[in-house]
């Protein structure tokens, strides 16, 4: 039956998660270091941009079984089930950075008031929720083992997308709970019932292999997307149609048609901090992981190549100093407001060291993205206004508006009749049409 559950962290995870879990009829109460976040949530404000999350988050405060609290104490103590969603940034080492865990795991070892499933859903390295079971002993001085556990450590890594995270939620492809005491399972069924009922696999497994199952996805899916770029590169030296590449590619089974678009280079929360931190995790069982090493290094070219090929366009090195950039999307991908290792953040860097005035626009991430750039860039709210007067034209976030944008109304408000396409949203044909040199990835 319905289960009383605090959920400590309200970033991208937590939220989504806070307000899903209440949703399935469980009791949830989110808990922020921040109050200013949770004086929000408590409003039915969300905190991030995520489409549906709203909706939900106000028909479950609305229900009575869904709330937002500083105090960690109290909600622990009321709960049966803590879920772990703090964040677990990379550190300069590349290593995951655990120290928001920690803190949580002193919370909760002193509210061991009864017995408590403590659920990690922030990605953490292999080997971290058998170390918060340990700790967990230490600092309460209770066991976790059978017969009479005083509490158990279940990990269940989260999938979800930005962008798409309230419908991965509700619609996960498979849940992965590690787990070791027979009762932390009967617990997590009850948490996940309603989703029996859509038939979503639970994969029930140990908890190092339930930590590993998400660096493994995660690597796999940076190392997909890095193999179409470098494929890319290879298309437009040799003449070669990469969107047809990757079509035919994604019709046999084994590969399937997903996450198979070239760009500048994977970007976001999750890839860049889980490809290290796995590389790491490799590096501490003395395991050399060598592919996931270079799909780092070849991710880090992929951004440079963008602004090399421009170059080659405007007439090569130093040929954009002076000249005036517009840059259309900001955001590590669409439908988000994140800029977390958006490959913008490189590109835009690249250009203001070559000398070139940059104009940008997005039509979600602009205040993340000027957080940043402050006011070395100029930020517009219509796209046609960092357009205006531009010698060059840069796409670099596939939002769909770009894929229809009015290039005759862009050729006339240009300055020069550069396009580099860097997620190939625009038709080739239709831009040479119109007198534009217009180059994308892999085309
Ligand atoms: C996090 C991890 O970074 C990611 O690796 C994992 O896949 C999912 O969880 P995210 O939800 O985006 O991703 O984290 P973040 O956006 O950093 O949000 C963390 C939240 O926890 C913040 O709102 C922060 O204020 C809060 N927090 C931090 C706490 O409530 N308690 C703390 O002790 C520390
Ligand atoms: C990813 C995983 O998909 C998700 O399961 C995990 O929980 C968190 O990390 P996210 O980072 O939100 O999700 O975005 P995703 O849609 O996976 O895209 C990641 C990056 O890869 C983005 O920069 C995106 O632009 C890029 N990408 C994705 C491509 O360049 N080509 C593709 O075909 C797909």
């Amino acid at each position: 039956m319905a289960k009383n559950i605090a959920v400590i962290g309200t970033g991208y995870v937590g939220l989504v998660s806070s307000v899903g879990l209440s949703d399935f009829g469980n009791y949830v109460t989110g808990v922020d270091v921040n109050p200013e976040i949770v004086e929000k949530l408590n409003r039915g404000v969300p905190t991030i941009y995520e489409l549906g999350l709203e909706d939900y988050l106000k028909r479950n405060l609305e229900s009575g079984r869904l709330t937002f609290t500083t105090d960690i104490d109290t909600a622990i103590q009321q709960a049966e089930i803590v879920f772990l969603a703090v964040g677990t940034p990379q550190s300069e080492s590349g290593e995951a950075d655990l120290s928001q865990v920690e803190q949580v795991v002193g919370s909760i070892a002193r509210n061991l008031n009864g017995f408590k499933v403590v659920v990690c859903k922030s990605t953490v390295p292999v080997g971290t929720n058998r170390w918060v079971k340990r700790r967990l002993e230490e600092l309460s001085g209770k066991s976790a083992n059978q017969p009479d556990p005083a509490f158990a450590v279940v990990s269940n890594p989260e999938f979800l997308r930005e962008g798409k995270a309230v419908q991965d939620f509700f619609h996960p492809d498979r849940l992965v709970l590690g787990y070791e005491a027979p009762k932390a399972r009967e617990y997590m069924e009850d948490v996940y019932r309603v989703l029996n009922l859509i038939h979503v696999p639970i994969v029930w497994c140990g908890l190092e292999t339930a930590e590993l199952i998400k660096y493994a996805s995660n690597a796999f899916l940076a190392t997909k997307i890095t193999f179409i770029n470098q494929m890319a590169v290879l298309a437009e030296a040799a003449g070669a149609d990469i969107h047809v590449i990757a079509r035919s590619m994604g019709m046999d089974g084994r590969i399937s048609p997903k996450f198979l678009h070239p760009g500048p280079g994977y970007g976001g929360s999750c890839f860049p901090k889980d490809t290290h931190a796995l590389v790491s995790t490799g590096a501490s069982y003395g395991v050399e992981m060598s592919l996931v090493r270079e799909v780092i290094a070849a991710n880090r070219q992929m951004k440079a190549h963008v602004v090399d090929r421009l170059l080659k366009m405007t007439g090569g090195p130093g040929s954009l100093q002076g000249k005036v950039v517009a840059v259309l999307g900001l955001a590590f991908k669409a439908e988000t407001d994140d800029v977390r290792e958006s490959p913008a953040i490189t590109i835009v860097q690249r250009l203001l060291e070559e000398g070139a005035t940059v104009q940008t626009h997005d039509p979600e991430a602009l205040a993340n993205f000027k957080a940043l750039f402050g006011d070395t860039l100029q930020y517009h709210e219509h796209e046609f206004d960092a357009i205006k007067g531009a010698d060059v034209l840069l796409i670099v976030t596939e939002w769909n508006e770009y894929r229809n944008l009015d290039l005759e109304r862009a050729k006339n408000e240009m300055r020069g009749n550069v396009i580099m396409d860097a997620r190939n949203v625009l038709e080739p044909e239709k831009a040479r049409s119109l007198g534009f040199n217009y180059r994308g990835i892999g085309r």
